[in-house]
């Protein structure tokens, strides 16, 4: 063979060899073996730590032999995206999959634009490894039409463990530890806590600001439920006012801000706390920073026997092309498989969605969250996190963001008027 080879000219040769390769790949449609497919998949995860988790996706869909087309729209919470969404499915043209989350799932499915993965799902039992608190988001008339990869718990605060040092004090439980520490932050020179003035931030902030204050019960009571009394209460009132007295420690730079800039300002010791979803831990193991040394994670104030979740999910279009259709199966089983739910939760600081995962490659931080997850939804105190899009339409949360984005900015608009408001909001349909 080898002789022979080597004495042909070496046109004859790559003719030989590309007929060789055409009769194969011939051979293998007829025996159905798949193709490869390009799938292309929406998403909004652009900063460090989120970058190298999409990047784990992207290797581990290309090692099924299907290509990644990246559709990635910058800007944190995924407004950005949603939008370019909208305009990619109103022309008719969707993408294979989007980051789509919570109720918006719902909504996407009355479009008629959404396609059951249900086979998938069943084949592998995904009922038996997600909680049902979360297949239920997943499923569009009781089939799976989105399939989720993590848990993201919101109710955090990360501290720069230095500037802790600096002012000799210990991670604060209770509001008045918090404002209390703030101070000796702020007189030693350090910004006590980074935001990013985008409303979607200061949402959140609020958010685990209300859990803390009021509770789980008020909380579901008030955002779940939509209760008008409770939204425009006296709980809710000494929740916004607790949240505005925060933003004395937060510095004048804050307007348009990205989450991660603030996140790095804690990084740098610049600031010393910040609040937001353990994505940003993503932040902090990029930079190479050790959890519990480096820097530290608790609770928001007042919010230890809760948990607010926040789970990222890709719900499936409706394409025409076998070849995508089968990319999206490819995709779909991907998410939920053990090695691609440990891989991708390392990078992006969240924890498995999938239960009965070995964790033991996790820190401290996703160990807190696992176990915190699972006596919250023992408690009755899991909520979902309104802010990340868990609870309301996306219209009700649009209009949460506005009062809630209006407040922060309006130093003369009072919180009984703020409570007022959101009691409105809740009635947008
Ligand atoms: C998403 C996270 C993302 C964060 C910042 C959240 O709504 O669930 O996956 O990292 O926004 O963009």
């Amino acid at each position: 063979m080898r002789t022979q080879s080597s004495n042909l000219s070496k046109p004859y040769s790559r003719t030989v060899k590309l007929t060789a390769c055409a009769v194969g790949v011939a051979a293998l449609l007829a025996a159905g073996v798949a193709r490869s497919a390009e799938v292309e998949v929406l998403h909004y995860w652009t900063s460090g730590g989120e970058a190298k988790s999409a990047q784990v996706l992207k290797q581990m869909l290309d090692e099924k032999g299907d290509t990644w087309k990246d559709f990635a729209v910058a800007g944190g919470g995924g407004g950005n995206a949603m939008t370019a969404l909208k305009t990619r499915v109103i022309a008719g043209n969707p993408p294979a999959a989007a980051q789509i989350k919570g109720p918006a799932i719902q909504e996407w499915g009355d479009e008629g634009v959404l396609v059951s993965i249900d086979d998938v799902a069943k084949h592998e039992g995904w009922d038996k490894l997600i909680p049902p608190q979360i297949s239920s988001i997943m499923k569009y008339k009781g089939q799976y039409v989105a399939a989720p990869v993590n848990v993201h718990r919101v109710n955090w605060l990360w501290i720069n463990a230095d500037a802790l040092k600096k002012v000799s004090a210990q991670p604060p439980a209770t509001w008045d530890e918090f404002f209390k520490t703030a101070d000796a932050l702020q007189k030693a020179g350090i910004i006590p806590v980074a935001i990013g003035g985008q409303s979607w931030q200061e949402a959140e902030t609020f958010e685990t600001v209300a859990l803390g204050v009021g509770g789980a019960a008020f909380y579901k009571k008030a955002f779940v439920q939509l209760d008008p009394a409770t939204l425009k209460g006296p709980t809710m009132v000494k929740a916004l006012e607790t949240f505005k007295k925060i933003k004395a420690y937060t510095d004048k730079g804050q307007t348009g801000r990205d989450w991660n800039m603030a996140t790095g300002m804690v990084i740098t010791g610049k600031a010393a706390m910040q609040f937001m979803g353990d994505w940003a831990k993503g932040e902090f193991s990029v930079a190479n920073k050790v959890p519990g040394k480096d820097y530290l994670c608790v609770p928001g104030p007042g919010s230890q026997n809760a948990y607010t979740f926040n789970v990222d999910s890709f719900a499936f279009f409706k394409v025409k092309s076998p070849d995508v259709q089968k990319g999206q199966k490819d995709l779909a089983s991907l998410l939920l498989s053990p090695k691609f739910q440990e891989i991708f939760n390392l990078n992006k600081g969240s924890i498995p969605v999938r239960q009965g995962m070995d964790l033991s490659k996790f820190d401290a931080c996703a160990h807190r969250s696992a176990a915190d997850f699972t006596s919250s939804q023992a408690r009755g105190t899991l909520v979902p996190s309104w802010a990340h899009d868990m609870v309301d339409t996306p219209a009700v949360e649009g209009a949460f963001y506005d009062v809630i984005g209006n407040y922060w900015s309006d130093d003369n608009e009072t919180a009984q008027e703020a409570a007022d408001k959101l009691a409105v909001a809740a009635r947008t349909r």
